[in-house]
């Protein structure tokens, strides 16, 4: 069962939770000074448009036409009931996906990156340097910069640019220029491969590669993929579609799961019925922000201040964090192996309105492929973290004989990661 919205039933702003917030977030800070860094200095590396958005305690911003316009190419994204997952876990749960793997790089990621590419552009930049993990956050921002006459230059992470050639190519057939990150190309990514030529590298090395870039050169800006306020900003489009979704059914979620790398697909999806338990219309909604045991930055990470990459580039900022210097193992899910999270959603889980849990790579694949098997679809490693944990509350859900119902973001698609599936089916994944 499917829900579709019209082309007119697109939402015309994004949602800004930022007014909700139970105490301001901490200011990011300069990490030499420690004092809060003003917007002004964010410029060298983010056109003006963006750090308003960023620091905006605006409810509501309007997107752009020529945003609205791309978005159309895909959104308003279906909304699916997963019967014959819930056949399967003989649940009276009813389970909901909203699936973002619809979009033409195969996940949410687009609905920022052709966000900021718009933004880039106004404000006359030239080339968007970034980082990459699983490849998706590349593809969609090689993807929108064509919409846009910008160029793309995307560092990344080494285990994937060697798990992932198809991400590579598309990036590529995109226009995209793709580095295997560390690279020799930036003093960021010499550092590291001086220490191991085959470094695995990481999503904090590949951002310390693409900050680097974007500070050498005036007409070349940075683009991040997640953790940022005004990335889960642009996201919070599904969520608000999800909610319009749901109201045409007549039902409203008892619990709300995403996976988490950056935060970027669960606050985008979560952020708009969180507003409902904020302000205390609709109390007991659970949500749930589920990440690999190999990088548990929310279950195992401290909340306190550090950097976003590795090298020290970026501002210091408060969230859950493993360290910035911490590598995760190289497990499939390329895009949850960040050390940090982002700093509204660290905030909301910080206040226990969030709830996290953590999942072995091997657990994760196994919901996946039970997924695949029921619904169809193959679904990117990072979104089975959240069907892993849908599964375990639909069982809850069977054992209580209790109604509830579930939603969860299926954040893309898995076409691209057969070899993960193929690694977990001959019982080769670690
Ligand atoms: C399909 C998919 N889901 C989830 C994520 C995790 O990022 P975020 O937590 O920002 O949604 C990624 C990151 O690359 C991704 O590609």
């Amino acid at each position: 069962m499917r829900i579709d919205l019209s082309q007119e039933e697109l939402p015309k702003r994004w949602f800004n939770i930022a007014p909700y917030l139970p105490e301001p977030l901490p200011p990011p800070l300069d990490p030499k000074t420690k004092q809060p860094i003003p917007p002004e200095k964010l410029l060298a590396i983010f056109p003006e448009p963006i750090i308003e958005q960023e620091v905006s305690d605006k409810e509501w911003i309007d997107i752009p036409e020529e945003v609205l316009e791309v978005y159309s190419l895909w959104r308003p994204t279906p909304l699916v009931r997963a019967l014959n997952l819930e056949r399967a876990l003989n649940t009276p749960a009813k389970i909901f996906y909203k699936y973002e793997g619809v979009s033409p790089p195969g996940s949410h990621k687009p609905n920022t990156a052709v966000a900021q590419a718009y933004y880039n552009r106004i404000a006359g930049v030239k080339r968007l340097t970034t980082e990459t993990g699983a490849g998706q956050w590349g593809s969609s921002l090689a993807f929108a910069t064509q919409f846009f006459g910008l160029e793309c230059e995307v560092f990344m992470v080494r285990t994937s640019f060697k798990q992932k050639p198809y991400r590579r190519i598309l990036m590529e057939l995109w226009g995209a220029k793709v580095l295997a990150s560390p690279s020799s190309e930036t003093n960021a990514g010499r550092r590291f491969l001086e220490e191991d030529k085959e470094h695995p590298g990481s999503l904090g090395i590949a951002i310390s590669e693409a900050i680097e870039r974007a500070l050498e050169s005036k007409d070349t800006k940075y683009a991040l993929g997640s953790v940022l306020n005004h990335v889960l900003l642009h996201q919070t489009v599904i969520g608000l579609e999800a909610e319009l979704q749901m109201q045409k059914l007549g039902l409203y979620p008892d619990y709300v799961v995403g996976c988490v790398g950056g935060g970027s697909n669960f606050a985008g999806l979560a952020f708009p019925f969180l507003k409902h338990k904020l302000t205390g219309d609709k109390p007991h909604t659970e949500f749930w922000a589920v990440e690999p045991e190999a990088c548990p930055t929310l279950t195992k990470g401290e909340y306190r201040y550090d950097y976003g990459d590795t090298v020290g580039l970026t501002p210091f900022i408060k969230m859950y964090t493993l360290g910035a210097d911490f590598v995760p193992p190289p497990i499939h899910a390329g895009g949850l192996r960040y050390h940090g999270n982002a700093p509204l959603l660290c905030a909301f889980y910080h206040h226990e309105y969030l709830k996290a849990q953590a999942y072995s790579q091997r657990d994760v694949f196994s919901a996946g492929v039970l997924f695949a098997k029921t619904e169809g679809i193959v679904p990117a490693p990072e979104s089975t973290h959240a069907i892993k944990k849908v599964v375990d509350l639909a069982l809850e859900c069977a054992k209580n004989r209790v109604e509830k119902v579930i939603l969860f973001n299926l954040s893309g698609h898995g076409y691209f990661d057969l070899s993960a599936y193929d690694s977990y089916m001959r019982g080769v994944l670690e």
